[in-house]
């Protein structure tokens, strides 16, 4: 098969060349975008009289059915062929003849081609995966609801701390998710720049509708210099590195599963339908989805740091290094999508087990911080209630009492600011209702804060649906 480029050459490519530059392999899946490109490219050309309107519709006509075959799984690829782009651009002219079909490639280069196809599919992608972001939010607020009201012990380096309520610990998960789901939306706009027309690198020479192209292919702007234009990357840099976020955010999620689902701390149980066995021991339930997704962050952050590397350095414009940003691309938007959607079912069926979150929240002192701020409002200094609540609790853990069994007497002796009220002051609700700020964990602050985030989820789904209208297959 003669190559695009074969001309100048006198000598075949080595198989193991063609084979090693190839991206045939991976970049099929862009050949719905790719035809969508060309179809407009071809139009545009017609339009701006660049090409003759009646040969325009037979390249568009040879593009439909090339789009079709190639959806049918009926096209021949061809060894030769060095990507999708070849391979389209072959199919039409072995349908229409190269008199015809050698024309669609007129005004156009490969590197701004290939920027094009990436962009629509990353836009297509970043709507899906803010869909599946969006349910999940849903399920965290679900989970929030039901457990308004759950004491729970809230920890600092892994040691009990404070008492909250698990509905604000859901809620801290709910934030997070949140701003990934903001990020994505600036990065959808970063990608909405249409690159046709900036050619090999230069621009072309030709009287290109820009505007028209950009319209055609539902991009709200085109980009502004053609050097920049074919050889940046750093909208799929941005969206590697909001997935990595996105990712070690619910790789946090993962491991708190994991560690509540111990027998340990025997805090939560996962269902069955989500949970696995081993082959050897009979009583085990393994969390294996949370392992894996707290797992797969691994190739996530690896899919950043690959791009970075393959972009460190690289001179301007177009090299051939920027090929390799595909497969990266491609992993991470399939890694997320299949994450998303089951976090949400795993968290939807777990059983939380009430009776051990409150045993465990009645021990550790969790309101040792409130004991030292009852002094500090009767006129202790701060540092001095610190100092007195500390030999409270040493006093208390060497006897095995909780501050609501110690006596008076007792409390007297610590301090003589001790008064009955401190039985209020040291009881789990009281310490909670108590952090009725904005952000805190008191009942009305968490309801707010769910209302609020629900309200927001609702706005997203309207803002959404536009976004779609801005895509090409969602
Ligand atoms: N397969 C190439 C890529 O993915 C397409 C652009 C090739 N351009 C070139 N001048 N060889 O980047």
């Amino acid at each position: 098969m003669k190559k695009l480029w074969g001309s100048r050459f006198t000598q075949e490519t080595e198989k193991r060349a063609l084979s090693f530059t190839s991206s045939l392999s991976f970049d099929k899946r862009l050949y719905r975008y790719d035809i969508l490109g060309s179809i407009a490219h071809v139009r545009m050309l017609a339009s701006c009289g660049i090409i003759s309107e009646g040969d325009g519709e037979v390249i568009v006509a040879a593009l439909e059915e090339v789009e079709k075959e190639m959806f049918h799984d009926q096209f021949s690829y061809l060894e030769s062929d060095e990507d999708i782009h070849t391979a389209i651009e072959r199919g039409v002219v072995e349908k229409v003849g190269s008199e015809i079909g050698g024309k669609l490639h007129t005004a156009r280069s490969r590197n701004d081609q290939v920027a094009l196809d990436l962009r629509m599919y990353l836009k297509d992608e970043q709507a899906k995966i803010m869909a599946f972001l969006g349910e999940l939010i849903e399920v965290v607020l679900s989970l929030a609801h039901h457990n308004l009201d759950l004491l729970f012990p809230g920890y600092t380096h892994l040691q009990r701390a404070q008492p909250v309520l698990l509905s604000h610990h859901f809620m801290a998960y709910g934030e997070m998710l949140r701003r990934d789901y903001e990020r994505l939306e600036i990065n959808f706009e970063h990608t909405d720049h249409m690159p046709l027309g900036s050619g090999a690198l230069a621009g072309v020479s030709y009287p290109v509708d820009r505007e028209m192209l950009a319209r055609e292919l539902k991009f709200s702007r085109i980009t502004r210099n053609s050097m920049d234009a074919v050889s940046d990357r750093d909208f799929a840099l941005e969206f590697l590195s909001n997935a990595s976020i996105l990712m070690v955010h619910l790789s946090r999620l993962a491991e708190e599963m994991i560690l509540w689902s111990t027998s340990e701390f025997g805090f939560i149980e996962l269902s069955d339908r989500y949970a696995t066995g081993s082959s050897m021991m009979p009583q085990k339930k393994n969390p294996d989805i949370w392992e894996l997704v707290r797992g797969k962050v691994g190739r996530v952050i690896g899919n950043l740091g690959s791009l970075l590397v393959v972009l460190k350095g690289l001179p301007l414009s177009y090299n051939r290094d920027l090929q390799e940003d595909k497969e990266l691309v491609f992993d991470t938007a399939d890694t997320v999508k299949e994450i998303l959607p089951l976090v949400g079912d795993v968290l939807r069926s777990t059983k939380i087990n009430q009776d051990r979150i409150a045993a465990s929240t009645s021990r550790g002192f969790l309101t040792a911080t409130d004991m030292a701020d009852y002094l500090v409002k009767k006129g202790v200094p701060f540092r001095k209630a610190h100092h007195i609540v500390g030999k409270v609790v040493l006093y208390c853990s060497q006897n095995s009492l909780t501050f609501e069994e110690l006596g008076m007497d007792i409390y007297k002796q610590f301090d003589r600011h001790f008064d009955q009220d401190i039985y209020e002051v040291v009881s789990l609700s009281k310490s909670i209702a108590s952090k009725n700020i904005v952000g805190g964990t008191a009942r009305q602050q968490v309801a707010y804060q769910i209302e609020e985030t629900t309200r927001w989820v609702e706005e997203k789904k309207e803002d959404l649906r536009k976004l779609r209208e801005r895509c090409y297959f969602v």
